[in-house]
């Protein structure tokens, strides 16, 4: 057999060699998961460890990412998507995306950046950011700091009702909108990664923790040429288990939903329903949205799966109130995922910390800009021109 060998230039293309001092930096991060590299790279052990563990044996977490996976798509061929309409309504105001920044703890310590930069970043992305109870930045510097955005108020209740009867009318005074309460936080989880690390918070200097600084210089000079960390909105710091047990109060019920429905003028979100009957429970005091989520398997590690659970509680709920999946969303099709499954919108924890301990304010951008892209080419590929269209006959977990 005669071999014709094509000149070499035929089947490949060279690229002249180019010395550009800098390549595009965020070119090559196209995932949450480059954007959780990144961010391992750059931040202290405890820190990250901080944001990437969960309770006991974290199998909640896993699972949570995991059920993800089980997702079977079914699409639509030969339909028009040339138009795409991402848009959506999360509480009778507009979204451009059924996402919602969910909140978390502590988070000037992943980035001195902090909450603001998050704000910011979902509000040009057109989506809810939620500022947490135990936020760095307080509940009035978030607002003047982040005006533009339609800012969540998450709170934990705890024993002294007049402490909280303040952050609510501060929150509401403030211009918060949406009241979200956080139920699965009786006693705080067991984080072992927390305590091998001996984190907390602010982070102290013992030398083991100052080796693992001094190995990340932009993290160490960002913390230590600006505020110091600390409970902005509360006002206190130290170990945060310690600080979550004596804050928190593990007699709370539904008769304190009731009373915080009475409290509260905006829409009321339950956040941490893991049954179907707590659902129920949790409309019937007065809750306009229930957020299906175990807390990113921070709490009672082996909790049902948010995923799993999901359409049993959006078809016991009905048309009574919206329901939100939080817990191991990663791209905009696992959005997608969530809502053909009869989420109202999906709850983003990690993958914007990832994002800010990554790049800032810059990195929080790139993530929305990844899960909105995700969306879209998720929407279009499944044969649907809008968030409207996604439902239940596209997907299946398998
Ligand atoms: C570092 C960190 C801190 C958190 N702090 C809070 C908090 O203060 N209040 C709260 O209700 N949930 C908190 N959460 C839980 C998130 O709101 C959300 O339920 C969880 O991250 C969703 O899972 P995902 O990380 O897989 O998206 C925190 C989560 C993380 C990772």
């Amino acid at each position: 057999m005669k071999r014709r060998v094509p000149p070499i230039g035929d089947l490949w293309r060279f690229l002249a060699p180019t010395f550009r001092v800098r390549r595009e930096p965020w070119a090559r991060v196209v995932t949450t998961e480059d954007l959780r590299r990144r961010a391992q790279r750059r931040t202290p052990r405890s820190v990250f460890d901080y944001v990437e563990g969960a309770a006991e044996r974290e199998l909640s977490v896993r699972r949570a990412v995991a059920a993800f996976e089980r997702v079977i798509l079914h699409p639509r061929v030969l339909r028009d998507v040339t138009g795409v309409d991402t848009t959506t309504t999360i509480l009778g105001r507009q979204a451009a995306l059924p996402i919602v920044f969910a909140p978390t703890g502590f988070t000037r310590m992943m980035h001195a950046a902090g909450e603001p930069a998050v704000a910011r970043g979902a509000a040009r992305a057109g989506i809810p950011y939620t500022l947490s109870t135990l936020g760095t930045t307080s509940i009035e510097r978030l607002a003047e700091e982040a005006p533009d955005t339609d800012r969540w108020f998450q709170l934990y209740v705890s024993k002294d009702r007049d402490h909280v009867r303040e952050l609510v009318s501060r929150a509401q005074a403030a211009g918060y909108r949406t009241l979200v309460l956080t139920v699965d936080v009786a006693v705080a989880g067991a984080r072992h990664r927390d305590t091998h690390n001996g984190l907390t918070i602010p982070p102290t200097l013992t030398p083991r923790t100052l080796v693992g600084m001094l190995r990340k210089p932009r993290w160490l000079f960002d913390a230590l040429t600006t505020e110091p960390v600390s409970f902005e909105s509360l006002g206190a710091a130290g170990d945060v288990m310690g600080l979550i047990n004596r804050v928190f109060d593990a007699g709370v019920t539904f008769e304190d939903v009731e009373w915080l429905r009475s409290e509260w003028s905006g829409p009321l979100v339950v956040k941490g329903i893991q049954r179907v009957d707590d659902a129920l429970d949790a409309v019937a005091a007065g809750a306009d949205g229930i957020a299906v989520s175990n807390h990113g398997g921070r709490q009672l590690d082996r909790a049902v799966t948010p995923l799993e659970l999901l359409p049993a509680v959006v078809d016991a709920i009905a048309d009574r109130a919206e329901v939100y999946l939080d817990g191991g969303v990663r791209s905009g099709a696992d959005v997608a995922a969530a809502d053909a499954l009869g989420a109202r919108a999906g709850f983003v924890g990690r993958p914007y910390l990832y994002a800010l301990m990554a790049g800032g304010e810059r990195g929080v951008d790139h993530l929305t800009s990844l899960l909105q892209n995700d969306y879209v080419r998720t929407l279009r590929l499944l044969g649907v021109s809008g968030t409207a269209d996604l439902t239940s006959d596209l997907v299946e977990l398998r």
